[in-house]
């Protein structure tokens, strides 16, 4: 079974064809041109994936099967995400589907990154914990089987990513933020600043990250750009830790809440690679298994799509053509 996938949700333009879990391609354009903004400019973003999606797609195409006939199904991102962008690859997945009289399937952005964890996790089975980490989103997510699921603790305001992002922007770092305070903080001091650990009392499973990200931007006011220069590395590592560790006290809590004993990380977070080693230490140790995908399949990519639109066909989902973008759409839990 053949299914071709299209992701437009922010500012990744992407096309995936997957034969079964076999990935025959997976083209990703990300659009640089928001980098000089320091986020993502919508309205740019739509007009990009406008620019792009025809001729990724006849790459993918011409890369992979030659003929677009031997498609089984359509598959593309109806939210959440940019009103406008999910908008260029939702009609454009539907175009050829209703053109060529082909099963459509409209998938969940955030479902997508949970599925593409089997892609190369060939043992990983339900029941298990996700902890969904992106610029959009932090979610720990209990995934009891196949499309159930049951959301244990979020982010009260900030995802995690934009921590990252606004951070990075504070520190007059570039866009996205992550990587590259990922890559300063490898060589920094951990312990150099004691940025805040924010606890709830609402949750002991949610999240938040605005206190740190302001107790960033006084630090910096206080202190001088001159002295964050001097120290960025530092500053990265224990900006980098404090989140991390955030992250893994709620997620060992909820894993010990639930007995689950299996964890994935999803999201372009988990491309972090100090959030790898933290939770590969921490999860041994207490005899949890953990799974996270390849890069280039942390940060949104048409495979994810593609993947997930072939096991909802294989199990006799499709969806109607007048299915609109969702920019607020939820899993379904
Ligand atoms: O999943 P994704 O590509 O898009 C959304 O669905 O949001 O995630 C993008 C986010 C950005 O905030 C980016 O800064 C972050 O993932 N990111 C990272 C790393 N690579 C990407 N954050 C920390 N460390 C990284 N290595
Ligand atoms: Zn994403």
């Amino acid at each position: 079974m053949i299914v071709l996938g299209i992701e437009t949700s922010c500012d990744e333009t992407s096309v995936a064809i997957v034969d079964k879990n076999n990935v025959l391609i997976n083209i990703v354009a990300s659009q640089i041109l928001h980098r000089e903004y320091g986020g993502v400019v919508p309205e740019f973003a739509s007009r990009e994936h406008i620019r792009l999606i025809e001729v990724i797609a006849r790459d993918a195409i011409n890369g992979a099967i030659k003929d677009i006939n031997r498609v089984d199904g359509i598959a593309a991102t109806y939210g959440p995400g940019l009103m406008g962008a999910l908008l260029v690859g939702l009609s454009f997945a539907k175009g050829i589907a209703c053109t060529l009289n082909k099963s459509f399937i409209a998938v969940n952005h955030i479902e997508a990154h949970i599925m593409v964890n089997f892609l190369s996790c060939y043992d990983l089975k339900y029941p298990f914990m996700c902890l969904l980490v992106s610029g959009g989103h932090t979610m720990l997510i209990y995934v009891e089987e196949f499309r159930k699921y049951k959301l244990i603790g979020r982010s009260v305001d900030d995802a995690v990513g934009e921590a990252f992002d606004k951070g990075s922007r504070i520190l007059g770092l570039g866009y996205p933020g992550g990587p590259i305070i990922d890559k300063l903080a490898a060589s920094g001091i951990k312990d150099f600043y004691p940025f805040p650990r924010a606890k709830l009392k609402s949750s002991e499973f949610d999240f938040s990250f605005s206190g740190i990200k302001t107790s960033l931007l006084y630090l910096v006011k206080k202190k001088g750009m001159n002295w964050v220069k001097t120290n960025i590395n530092h500053i990265c590592a224990s900006y980098q830790e404090a989140i991390i560790e955030m992250l893994l006290t709620n997620t060992i809590k909820a894993i010990e809440f639930t007995g689950v004993d299996k964890l994935v990380l999803a999201g372009g977070v988990a491309a972090n690679s100090r959030l790898r080693e933290m939770f590969n230490t921490e999860l041994k140790n207490r005899g949890v298994k953990l799974y996270y995908p390849p890069l280039e399949y942390c940060t949104d990519n048409a495979a994810m799509i593609a993947y997930t639109g072939y096991e909802m066909l294989k199990r006799g989902y499709t969806s109607p053509l007048n299915i609109s973008p969702f920019p607020n759409l939820k899993l379904g839990i």
